[in-house]
């Protein structure tokens, strides 16, 4: 009967498996993200971080099928294969969340008709359907006097409250996997908590696969089971998340920690800057992406991309001399 269970579990196919993803600028030869793979199960939350510019929004767009214009996918491939009840397309539906909801909403349109036509579109909800179900998403994301709030503009609520109206716009679909790039990055800290938690609740309740973006590692170590590190449009570590704190293989990996600022009082260590600046794509250099900031490159480094290999359980990095656990 184990066995059974287990080998039904093994066949079970992920939800998101991102294979060898390749994003560029077609016609300029510079590759936004260059072999990205990664996989998610249902109720899985990976995060992903990395500074400005390794490609983390990209990944989330890729992923999304919304790559901006002027960029295409030329290689790899995003498989999603549902394993709920599969919608009209035969794919699991993906919603987003982004960083700045403010901007993210139309100004001319009120609350409630963005969340009634979502509704509409997505679970074919009409007049006062959609607008019941539209005031229980409200509620269901903590905003109080859902009636009148319904006829609110964008401009009327607080920065806070208009991620949780993105958020109850992204329930909308039902989605078995979000995908939440920065959700708190223009957030205060209480309201960045609040979201956080209404997040965890969420994916409790639906069972929904996340995958969180986030500079911060404070946000990835509350949400993500794995955790994922960018540099340059490629992904140089993957580990189950308090691993890649606790033991982070890559020195990138490990500067990334090094710069978080502690709160701790009795901690009187300074957060140290990682050297130098992120290159540019149309000018990476030879061999290891991060060697010109890297204390630990060799001649080897400068020669060849390293290929990513096991360092322990789970956990994968892309480094000749990685940081000894
Ligand atoms: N529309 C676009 N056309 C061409 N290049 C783009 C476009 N949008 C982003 N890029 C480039 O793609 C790369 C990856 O960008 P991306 O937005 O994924 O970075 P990110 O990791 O999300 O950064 P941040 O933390 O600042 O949001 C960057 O070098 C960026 O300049
Ligand atoms: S491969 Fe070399 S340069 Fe790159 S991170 Fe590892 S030690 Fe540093
Ligand atoms: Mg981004």
């Amino acid at each position: 009967m184990e066995d059974a269970h287990r080998f039904r579990e093994e066949d079970m196919p992920r939800l998101l498996t991102v294979q060898d993803l390749v994003v560029e600028m077609p016609g300029r030869n510079i590759k936004i993200l260059n072999g990205v793979s990664f996989s998610l199960d249902t109720g899985q939350t990976l995060g992903l971080v990395g500074e400005s510019g390794c490609g983390k929004s990209m990944t989330c767009y890729a992923i999304g099928n919304m790559l901006p214009h002027g960029l295409a996918q030329t290689g790899g491939s995003v498989d999603l294969s549902s394993n709920a009840t599969p919608s009209k397309a035969g794919k699991p539906k993906i919603s987003m969340i982004f960083q700045d909801p403010t901007s993210s909403l139309n100004p001319v349109h009120t609350i409630g008709y963005y969340l009634e036509s979502a509704l509409h579109r997505h679970q074919g909800l009409k007049g006062s359907d959609a607008r019941m179900e539209a005031m229980r998403l409200l509620e269901r994301v903590g905003i109080d006097r859902v009636k009148s709030r319904l006829r609110s503009y964008p401009h009327q609520f607080s920065g806070g409250m208009n991620q949780r109206v993105m958020i109850a716009h992204a329930l909308a679909a039902k989605p078995e996997l979000l995908i939440a790039d920065e959700p708190t990055t223009a957030l205060d800290v209480t309201m960045q908590a609040q979201i956080l938690h209404l997040l965890e609740e969420l994916k409790a309740e639906t069972g929904m696969a996340l995958i969180i973006v986030s500079h911060d590692l404070g946000v990835i170590a509350r949400l993500a089971d794995e955790a994922a590190v960018m540099y340059c449009g490629k992904i140089v570590e993957t580990a189950p998340v308090e691993d890649l704190l606790a033991r982070p293989a890559h020195p990138y990996a490990r500067a990334l920690i090094d710069c978080m600022p502690s709160i701790d009082a009795s901690d009187l260590e300074p957060p140290v800057p990682i050297p130098g600046s992120v290159p540019l794509l149309d000018c990476l250099p030879h061999g290891c992406y991060f060697h010109p900031r890297c204390s630990r490159a060799s001649s080897q480094c400068t020669a060849q991309f390293p290929s990513s290999a096991i360092v322990g359980p789970a956990h994968q990095a892309a480094c000749y001399h990685p940081v000894a656990a």
